[in-house]
């Protein structure tokens, strides 16, 4: 996909078709410069036929428009004037995309982006195009000998008036970047668990790392051992695929400036260890690494946009398996901060891998620390997928997520992190066990990652809920990279 911001009057673009928004009452988005009388009211007398309801999302094609050298229009409805949002205006751009795939086009000259929408200017209007049209275009076709080769690209000319270029060109510069971070995150997510192997993920931060100057480091079982990580350890003993513990640092801003440190989840496969899961819907436990994509895919908007920002991410990955090695119930580890844990479930490891990450964290002195991870089936009971469970040991931190949240459209919803929850996790033999029982499920799981953050400003994303959907449109969403982006950019201010 490609998209550029134009100016100029529509008749110099070469393009196979134009899209144009239009209104319940059939009134049609469009700047004085962009269509000429003739075309409108042909256009006027076409829909006299009553075909195009304007409803949101409903389209028409027309065919060799007179006064307008563009062969063929697409219109899109938009609904009523008055009420359109930025939710009406995703899925008109969704409508868009469809449409123009089941059409014998390739280059697209877009107007629908000139329609004012509720509390959004310009820059809004191109931002949210874009990561619509990336999004509803994307495909996982990577391992279908059949469908592979009928992936669309399109050439898409986003067309403005000229006092807003500047403004336009900088909304699609970042959002483009956005987009592919968001779009690597999703196929991470998708990989299937023999190929998005730990490996994997340490190969792809080191391309990452190439593309954009940063310094990468992926460490091997001898190294995570010498860091004496024995409950990240413990988790990975159990599978043959060796761990890997992933660094990616992108030193770009003032040398004064305490990094913000992104933690991700890399379990690329829960089969529960042990205490295994049931059969049904195993497969989705392949998502258990989109903590770890949304920090790679974060960091590669971050490489692209090469903001001026210390950015450190750290990523432990293994898998999570049953094996005669594996670790049990009742088996005690010793994490690298020196507490040692009774682990009581060996299906509640993401912990388990996190504590070690989180500890490694305090040398880099951090301004903050952001975990992300799947954390708890009991995120999904208690907020569903609409928002990431958010929890925090400082109110300004959770407050500038929670915006950063809104502002993005990648909700959090903040949850207690109270001391009563805490004796939840007392353990019989150990400093803690690593589960507290069915109440409170998500929450107990922040308490515990909570004794391992204590020396820094911290917060916790439980994605469990929102990194990917079931049923039939089952994949990864790309979140919470949108919302980890808006929160930098936020600090760059
Ligand atoms: N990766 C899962 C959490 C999960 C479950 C994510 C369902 C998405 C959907 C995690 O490792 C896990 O298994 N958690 C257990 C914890 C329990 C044993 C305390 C869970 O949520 O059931
Ligand atoms: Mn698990
Ligand atoms: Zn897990």
């Amino acid at each position: 996909m490609k998209f550029s911001i134009k100016t100029d009057q529509l008749d110099k673009q070469r393009s196979d078709v134009l899209v144009v928004g239009i209104y319940d009452s059939l009134k049609l988005v469009y700047d004085k410069s962009s269509l000429s009388a003739p075309t409108i009211s042909h256009i006027a007398s076409i829909l006299k036929h009553g075909d195009m309801s304007g409803k949101v999302g409903s389209s028409l094609i027309l065919y060799n428009v007179p006064g307008i050298k563009i062969p063929k229009i697409l219109l899109i409805g938009l609904g009523k004037e008055k009420e359109l949002d930025g939710k009406k205006y995703h899925a008109a751009v969704r409508a868009m995309i469809y449409a123009l795939k089941k059409m014998d086009v390739k280059k697209i000259t877009s107007l629908i982006q000139i329609a004012s929408i509720k509390e959004a200017d310009i820059a809004w209007n191109i931002e949210h195009f874009v990561n619509e049209v990336m999004d509803a275009s994307y495909e996982f076709a990577e391992l279908k000998t059949v469908n592979k080769k009928t992936k669309k690209t399109f050439d898409i000319f986003v067309v403005v008036d000229k006092k807003s270029q500047k403004i336009a060109e900088a909304a699609l510069k970042k959002s483009f970047a956005l987009a592919k971070g968001i779009e690597l995150t999703k196929t991470l997510g998708n990989l299937p668990p023999n190929i998005c192997t730990p490996t994997y993920l340490g190969k792809k931060a080191q391309e990452i790392g190439k593309d954009h100057g940063m310094k990468i480091e992926v460490l091997d079982q001898k190294q995570i051992e010498k860091l004496k990580m024995g409950s990240f350890l413990g988790v990975a003993k159990g599978s043959r695929q060796p761990p890997k513990f992933i660094v990616l640092q992108h030193n770009k801003g003032k040398k004064t400036q305490k990094p913000i440190i992104l933690v991700g989840k890399g379990i690329t496969f829960d089969a529960g260890g042990i205490s295994i899961k049931p059969a049904g819907d195993m497969d989705e436990m392949k998502y258990d690494m989109c903590g770890a994509a949304s920090v790679l895919g974060t960091f590669k908007t971050i490489g692209l946009l090469n903001l001026p920002m210390n950015v450190i991410g750290i990523i432990p990955t293994c898998e999570n398996l049953p094996d005669g090695l594996a670790l049990k119930p009742g088996d005690i580890l010793t994490s690298m901060s020196g507490q040692t844990i009774e682990v009581l479930n060996t299906d509640a490891e993401g912990r388990l891998i996190l504590c070690d990450a989180l500890t490694y964290a305090e040398r880099f002195n951090p301004d903050v620390v952001i975990d992300i991870a799947t954390l708890t089936g009991a995120c999904v009971i208690a907020l569903g997928h609409h928002a990431s469970g958010l929890y925090s040991n400082d109110d300004k931190l959770a407050k500038d997520l929670e915006s950063a949240g809104q502002t993005s459209l990648d909700r959090a919803w903040r949850m207690p992190l109270w001391e009563d929850y805490q004796s939840q996790l007392d353990s019989n033999f150990a400093d803690m066990a690593n589960i507290g029982g069915r109440a409170g499920g998500s929450i107990t799981a922040a308490c515990f990652l909570s004794r391992f953050a204590k020396k820094y400003k911290w917060a916790h994303l439980d994605i469990a809920g929102t990194a990917w959907k079931s049923g039939k449109a089952k994949g990864a969403t790309g979140r919470p990279v949108g919302l980890l982006i808006q929160y930098i950019l936020s600090k760059m201010n």
